[in-house]
């Protein structure tokens, strides 16, 4: 009596897994592979909207902002256009400066007109001069010896024309008002002689002092 239960009970529990499998497999359609089943389950049609939706704006975006499109649209061309304005908003104060020695004498006692061209220092030079000048791939700017500049105004034409084949490039098209350049010049002539903590060995020959300068004059604070 007793095995005739076990053997019923065993039959029913195969039947029932049968089923399960059936239905299993009626559910999974073709997608088992290796007694391995998955759903077939559709992606939603809202994601693939979605999907869809990103990839044409994807397309647009990129059309519109990067390739081809009149400059002036991404929001890095709106700064430099900015940046620019206020430049010569501010550069209308002192017209066009000269990048003679008697100009960079002058701005180099000008602590309010240093800042702009510390500005363009750091947004443009650290990357080869370092931080406070102390030299990376490009020399030393803080200490007496020099290797291509021989007289103050040495200092704008390097920048403005670049040396060395262009390792060290020139900035006369990429800064955008020639007072950049003059103001530059002044704050890198006014690292001279600063101590930084690391700097890089002494490159070219030593040259004298600059000239004295005079007084500072009407623009300074
Ligand atoms: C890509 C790297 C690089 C950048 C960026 C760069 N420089 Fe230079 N700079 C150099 C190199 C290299 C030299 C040395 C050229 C040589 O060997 O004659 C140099 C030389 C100079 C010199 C002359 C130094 C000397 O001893 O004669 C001055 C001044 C100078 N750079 C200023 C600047 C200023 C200001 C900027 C930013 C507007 C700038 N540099 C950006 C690489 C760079």
């Amino acid at each position: 009596m007793s095995k005739s239960l076990t053997v019923h009970h065993q039959t029913t529990q195969q039947t029932g897994e049968v089923a399960l499998e059936h239905e299993v497999q009626s559910l999974a359609g073709e997608h088992v592979y290796d007694g391995i089943t998955e759903y077939d389950n559709p992606t939603p049609g809202w994601w693939k909207w979605l999907f869809g939706a990103s990839c044409i704006f994807a397309a647009c975006y990129g059309l519109y902002f990067h390739l081809g499109a009149p400059a002036g649209r991404t929001i890095y061309d709106d700064f430099d256009q900015q940046a620019a304005a206020i430049f010569q908003r501010r550069f209308s104060e002192i017209g066009d400066l000269k990048p003679d020695e008697a100009t960079l004498l002058d701005y180099l006692n000008q602590p309010k007109w240093l800042t702009v061209g510390e500005i363009s220092y750091k947004a443009n030079c650290v990357s080869c001069h370092g931080q406070n000048g102390e030299g990376l791939v490009g020399p030393n700017l803080t200490d007496d010896n020099w290797k291509n500049v021989a007289k103050l105004e040495d200092i704008a034409k390097v920048i403005e024309g670049g040396a060395a084949n262009g390792s060290m490039p020139a900035w006369r098209n990429r800064l955008s008002h020639v007072n950049q350049i003059v103001l530059t010049a002044a704050y890198v002539a006014s690292l001279r002689g600063t101590k930084p903590s690391n700097p890089k060995a002494p490159e070219g020959n030593p040259i004298p002092p600059w000239p004295k300068g005079k007084p500072a004059s009407g623009g300074a604070q």
